[in-house]
């Protein structure tokens, strides 16, 4: 499935899926704009790119951030001249029950994880819309179900459906597709350092059909699809990606 020539954002690229998807995107061609809060991390996922002879650049914004979302489209605008593809996956948890969860704790989770998707297609969609194509893939999770010790991240996961729902409706007519994908469990750096990871991956095998805990391949080859035009007919879909786990 071949991007070349595509302008690709990936937000919370220094790290698990993010780098997954932006290393993916630019061995096929894509243009990188690698967004991270993280100088070190980011650049390191942009060197790893350069080094493959693919195009890169980071933008240390905070998408979460009215004005850190509007910076990131600028510079991308601004490097590369156009945005095809945006890939809202920046995302933190702060797990905990209700009884402990502190209004900062809401807070935080829901202005990363939904409020920065809303803030980076607020700004990327005019110029998606000025050249009548675009390609918007939000990053949910099977979360979205609900967990015990997830009501913020739950939350924010279901607001991205919501969201994800609502953009395909509004640009459709501008040839501008709009999906989300809802991963399970996936091996990233964040779920690796989980205190409980062995249990809870114990517990996830348990009741998924596919009995192996995901890969940010995995997802990064499902996103690949979703930016290509191989799934130009596909719009305002939420695709569980989670190894047949409900
Ligand atoms: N790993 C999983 O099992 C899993 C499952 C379902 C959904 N997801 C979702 O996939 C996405 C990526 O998850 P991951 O496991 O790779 O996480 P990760 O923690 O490895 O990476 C997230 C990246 O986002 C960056 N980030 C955090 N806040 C930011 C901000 N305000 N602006 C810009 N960047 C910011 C972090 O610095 C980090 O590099 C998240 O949205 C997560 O909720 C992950």
């Amino acid at each position: 499935m071949d991007l070349t020539g595509r302008v690709a954002i990936i937000t919370g690229a220094g790290s698990g899926l993010g780098r997954a998807i932006a290393y993916r995107l630019a061995e096929n061609g894509a243009k990188i704009v690698v967004n991270d809060v993280v100088a070190e991390q980011g650049n390191l996922t942009v060197d790893n790119i350069k080094s493959k002879k693919g195009e890169a650049v980071f933008s240390q914004t905070d998408i979460s951030k009215w004005d850190g979302a509007k910076d990131l489209i600028k510079k991308a605008k601004d490097t590369f001249g156009k945005i095809d593809i945006l890939v809202n996956n920046a995302g933190i948890t702060r797990d905990m029950l209700v009884k402990d969860m502190q209004e900062e704790d809401w807070d935080k989770v829901l202005a990363i994880n939904l409020k920065g998707a809303f803030n980076c297609c607020k700004f990327a969609t005019p110029h998606m819309v000025e050249q009548k194509y675009g390609k918007i893939v939000n990053l949910s999770s099977r979360a979205h179900l609900g967990n015990p010790g997830q009501a913020n991240y739950s939350a924010s996961k279901a607001g991205i459906i919501g969201l994800t729902r609502s953009l395909s409706l509004e640009f459709g007519r501008y040839n501008i597709n709009v999906n989300a994908v809802a991963p399970g469990m996936i091996n990233t750096e964040g779920v690796k350092a989980l205190k409980k990871y062995e249990m809870v991956v114990e517990r996830a095998l348990k009741i998924t059909p596919l009995k192996r805990i995901g890969e940010p391949e995995d997802v990064a080859n499902l996103v690949h699809f979703l930016v290509s035009d191989y799934s130009s007919y596909i719009t305002g879909e939420i695709i569980h990606i989670t190894g047949g786990r409900y």
